[in-house]
């Protein structure tokens, strides 16, 4: 009896949890929904199992969503359908009346129905999807470590000006490389970051191990927002200062962000600072570093007009310079690396692509 209760706590376990993506739970909470809403009554329960078959979804959860047609739920939605069946089918609506369904007009009506079910069908199963992959997002264990050191990074902000705290609090919203450097293995020993701006970036990965003396470097050319570093970072162990990137002696570091930075350097600038990371990093140390992808079409037209506009606004009096993945590859390979690259398009339509070069352990002599 004890293996029969087992076995069936460990198929309800897995028929709840299997296909629990953001994606996957979105469309099995659109498809559920959609069956309910579209009257094929005594078929929408064999349809759902179905489709959750072909499309390998969550059967409960798509089960589930077809309950929306309810008792409580099931005159709204017929009404609605037929609504906006006629609208589509005349251009306006018609007061609707139960009666009609079966008197002269039925064929009509019916037709108007079914046509206005599947328009509805996708309005609100849109919104049920929509609103399930954010929850699903939200909820996930890995969002929720990245969650807690997104809010530390906050909370270090939290006696900066109001436009400061704030404009750390979007960034850190809208910008994906925070979540994608959170889950990334981001080594030990210290932290160098060039090009820091109010040192948010540094903050986060000093919470990558909930390490709270990791040593953190950082330098710009802004001397506000180096203020602000300097005061939301004062309680950990960071050093910041206003200094050219060209000419900022670094020191030996597990880990070398160049974030947004690179494109107000001439091209033989990028490259041997680069070069001159790829030196200062510890063995496993990492330099991680983010350009434009030049390779997305408009998305990367939008990044550079967005670059563009930047600049003149901090009247930078240079054009952002950004070279070819290729180009910065190859001095990395040179200079004895082992790099990854990860394209991705942010939150904002900005396309960007981010080094990952490791330095392999150091070659012990024969
Ligand atoms: C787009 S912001 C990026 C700031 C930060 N890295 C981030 O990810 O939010 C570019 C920063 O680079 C700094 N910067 C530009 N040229 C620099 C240089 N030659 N040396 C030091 N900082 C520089 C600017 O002052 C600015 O704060």
């Amino acid at each position: 009896m004890q293996k029969i209760t087992t076995r069936l706590r460990e198929v309800t376990t897995a028929l709840f949890t299997e296909r629990l993506d953001p994606g996957r739970a979105a469309a099995a909470v659109f498809l559920g929904i959609f069956i309910g809403i579209v009257p094929i009554y005594g078929f929408q329960t064999l349809a759902a199992v179905a489709l959750a078959l072909i499309f390998r979804l969550n059967k409960p959860l798509i089960l589930a969503s077809t309950f929306i047609n309810n008792p409580f739920l099931q005159p709204v939605l017929v009404i609605s359908s037929v609504e906006i069946g006629f609208f589509l089918r005349r251009g306006s609506y018609h007061p609707f009346k139960f009666s009609e369904l079966t008197g002269a007009h039925m064929r009509d009506d019916l037709l108007s129905w079914f046509l206005g079910s599947l328009v509805l069908g996708v309005l609100v199963g849109g919104v049920g999807a929509f609103i399930t992959a954010v929850v699903v997002h939200l909820k996930s264990p890995t969002n929720a470590g990245i969650r807690d050191r997104l809010r530390l990074v906050n909370q270090a902000f939290a006696q900066s000006a109001n436009s400061d705290r704030y404009f750390v609090w979007w960034k850190l919203r809208l910008d994906r490389i925070f979540g994608m450097l959170a889950a990334e293995d981001l080594g030990s020993g210290t932290v160098v970051d060039l090009g820091c701006g109010c040192g948010y970036s540094m903050a986060l990965c000093n919470t990558a191990f909930g390490e709270h003396k990791r040593r953190l470097v950082g330098c710009d050319l802004n001397a506000r927002r180096i203020a602000v570093a300097r005061q939301a970072l004062s309680s950990l162990n960071a050093e910041v200062s206003v200094e050219d990137v060209r000419h900022f002696e670094l020191p030996s570091a597990g880990l070398i962000l160049i974030l947004d930075v690179l494109q107000y350097l001439p091209a033989d600038e990028q490259l041997a600072l680069l070069k001159r990371c790829c030196s200062a990093l510890d063995p496993q140390g990492r330099l991680i570093f983010r350009a434009h992808d030049r390779e997305r079409g408009i998305w990367s037209s939008i990044t550079l007009a967005s670059d563009r506009l930047l600049f003149s606004c901090q009247r930078a009096g240079t054009r952002p310079l950004i070279l070819s993945a290729p180009e910065y590859r190859r001095v990395l390979e040179d200079a004895g690396m082992q790099v990854e690259t990860r394209r991705f398009r942010n939150r904002l339509p900005l396309a960007h692509i981010l080094f990952i070069a490791k330095r392999p352990f150091a070659e012990t002599a024969p």
